[in-house]
């Protein structure tokens, strides 16, 4: 959708929040349903070479590769939207300001502060969340239904969000313990292979299911794992108790060869997909939404967007799945400048706060 020159504004947007270091300037007119926006730089630079050896990401080093990556990035993105550096004509500048790891985040806020002195520019904090959520709509503008029932799982969050319109959310539930991603980080981890956990057990669990399954003739693993809380009746999730189990289990197997490895991971793979499906097919009935949407780092996973799909068009009067394109599963900042964009066509400058504060455990509201 063309963006209307007349009234157009330009955002630059930073995301630090883990370990990826990102920056966008998108351009956007007129407000939802008939606007339009565009993205004129989208730029990402992954710190996972720096965090794989220690197995996870390590604040103290995401803090000081976001302090090294911010300067070339905002360079890079001003020159790709021809933007001056001195004084460039943007019209706001949006900052993730949590949930996420607190050093990680103050880089960003910092760094957006400073930005938003010198230029003389009205700063916007943004949900990390929200911004997956919005990520749906990326590259161009799409029309949505409500009520939309969003499920967003990454890293740090597995969460089940009911919208009866854009910026308002409800909680139907949440992880109790471990978030989804988290679960596939150290369930990798245990199997040696490697971080991020997410895309190596996606690929292991691709392996048993095309080459393993078929060379042993078996159809179904003989390696089973609990589905914990598929039966209770709220919309919470825990995976703390599945990722025990597989420990245990690998205990009890000892010494692994490659085809048992990928019969695990598949097999927890799935037991994540069975309780993340369920109860989103579940809150989609309750609340007969009429669009799902799925965001965050693991909605990369292509059986959870394969099975998702099917159990989606499985309801009665199904709703439409928005499912985001791979390169916006991840963090980026694309989608949190969209996010400003619609908390600026409702706030407006008069309210954006002066001084930010990272909030590690910022919640959706
Ligand atoms: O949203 P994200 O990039 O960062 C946070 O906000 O946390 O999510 C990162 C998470 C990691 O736990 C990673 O293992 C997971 O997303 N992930 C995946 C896949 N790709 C990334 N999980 C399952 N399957 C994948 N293909
Ligand atoms: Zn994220």
């Amino acid at each position: 959708m063309d963006v209307r020159k007349k009234d157009a504004i330009k955002i630059l947007a930073i995301e630090t929040s883990c370990d990826e270091t990102a920056v966008c300037v998108l351009e956007a007119s007129g407000g939802p349903p008939a606007g339009g926006f565009k993205i004129i730089s989208n730029l990402v630079t992954s710190q996972v070479k720096v965090h794989a050896p220690w197995g996870g990401v390590v604040p103290n080093l995401a803090k000081r590769e976001h302090q090294k990556n911010l300067p070339i990035l905002l360079k890079k993105a001003l020159k790709q939207a021809k933007l001056s550096f001195k004084k460039p004509k943007i019209d706001f500048i949006a900052v993730t300001e949590g949930p996420g790891l607190e050093p990680a985040l103050w880089v960003g806020i910092n760094f957006a502060e400073d930005l938003t002195k010198k230029w003389k520019k009205p700063l916007l904090g943004i949900n990390h969340l929200e911004g997956h959520i919005f990520s749906v709509l990326l590259p161009e503008p799409k029309k949505i239904r409500f009520p939309v029932l969003a499920l967003v799982v990454s890293g740090g969050h597995t969460e089940l969000v009911l919208m009866k319109k854009w910026l308002k959310y409800r909680i139907l539930g949440q992880t109790l313990d471990d978030a989804a991603g988290e679960a596939f980080d150290k369930v990798a981890k245990m199997l040696g292979l490697g971080y991020p956990g997410g895309p190596v057990i996606s690929q292991a669990a691709a392996k048993w299911k095309s080459e393993v399954r078929s060379a042993n003739w078996r159809t179904k693993s003989e390696i089973k794992f609990p589905r914990p809380m598929i039966n209770s009746k709220d919309y919470n999730f825990s995976f703390s108790g599945l990722k025990t189990a597989v420990l245990y289990k690998l205990k009890e197997l000892g010494n692994i060869d490659e085809a048992i490895k990928s019969e695990v991971a598949h097999e927890f793979q799935q037991a994540v997909i069975d309780v993340l499906i369920l109860k989103t097919m579940r809150a989609a009935k309750e609340y007969r939404v009429k669009t799902i949407i799925l965001g965050g780092g693991v909605a990369a996973n292509k059986e959870l967007r394969l099975q998702l799909a099917k159990s989606t068009v499985n309801l009665k009067n199904p709703p439409e799945l928005l499912i985001p394109e791979m390169k916006f599963t991840g963090d980026n900042a694309a989608m949190i400048a969209l996010a400003a964009y619609f908390r600026w066509l409702k706030q407006k400058r008069s309210v954006f706060p002066r001084t930010l504060k990272a909030n590690g455990n910022l919640k959706l509201a």
